[in-house]
């Protein structure tokens, strides 16, 4: 599925990966993971990140994608089509809770940031949440990592809370976490 809406960033092509990844797309998001991670990202691993476990995540995710709970997007260059960034949203099985999702692992790699990628990437999760009939969309970030706190704030995305010490850096440093949502509007 091609997204781009051809206003902005041209070069960058959105598109849904509904089955396991190719073993050139596992690489290249397994890059993408690495990269991020080493970069400073704390999206739930610590660095330096080893390709196994790099691998080994992206594998539990395809194994997911048959299930119909989660959605992978990916932002890929338009040249070449390689992998360049990447946003993941958790549609919550439980009866009680099927009008929300999980927005997980938004990354873009750091050679291509402040493009509007990551918007895109999200404005196309919130469009995929309508479609699905969630109405409400929430994520869990660092509170320290720059940009993305700011990032969620200019998506309108509600600030809710956060924990001391909740999660550790790439690094290993404690750090509090940053708990957002959006209420979307129905369909
Ligand atoms: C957060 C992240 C996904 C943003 O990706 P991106 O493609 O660079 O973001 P965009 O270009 O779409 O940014 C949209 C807006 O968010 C804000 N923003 C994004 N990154 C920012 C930064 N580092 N500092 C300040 N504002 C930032 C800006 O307002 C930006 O618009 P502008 O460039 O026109 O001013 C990227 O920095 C990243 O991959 N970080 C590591 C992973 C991570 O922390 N993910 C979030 C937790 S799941």
């Amino acid at each position: 599925m091609n997204t781009d809406d051809g206003k902005i960033n041209r070069g960058v092509v959105i598109e849904a990966l509904g089955a396991v990844p190719s073993a050139r797309d596992g690489a290249e998001l397994a890059d993408l993971l690495t990269a991020c991670v080493e970069g400073g990202a704390s999206i739930g691993f610590l660095a330096p990140l080893p390709r196994a476990e790099a691998d080994a995540y992206w594998g539990k995710i395809a194994g997911d994608l048959s299930g119909g709970f989660r959605v992978l997007l990916v932002a890929r260059d338009r040249v070449g089509g390689k992998i360049i960034g990447s946003a993941q949203v958790m549609c919550e099985a439980k009866a009680n809770g099927r009008h929300r999702g999980e927005v997980q692992k938004v990354m873009v790699h750091p050679a291509y940031r402040r493009r509007r990628i990551a918007a895109r990437l999200m404005a196309e999760i919130e469009r995929i949440a309508v479609t699905r009939g969630l109405t409400l969309l929430f994520l869990d970030t660092s509170d320290s990592h720059a940009g993305a706190r700011v990032f969620y704030e200019r998506l309108a995305y509600v600030y809710a809370g956060g924990i001391p010490n909740y999660a550790l850096d790439p690094h290993g440093t404690p750090e509090k976490n940053a708990i957002f949502y959006k209420v979307l509007a129905a369909n």
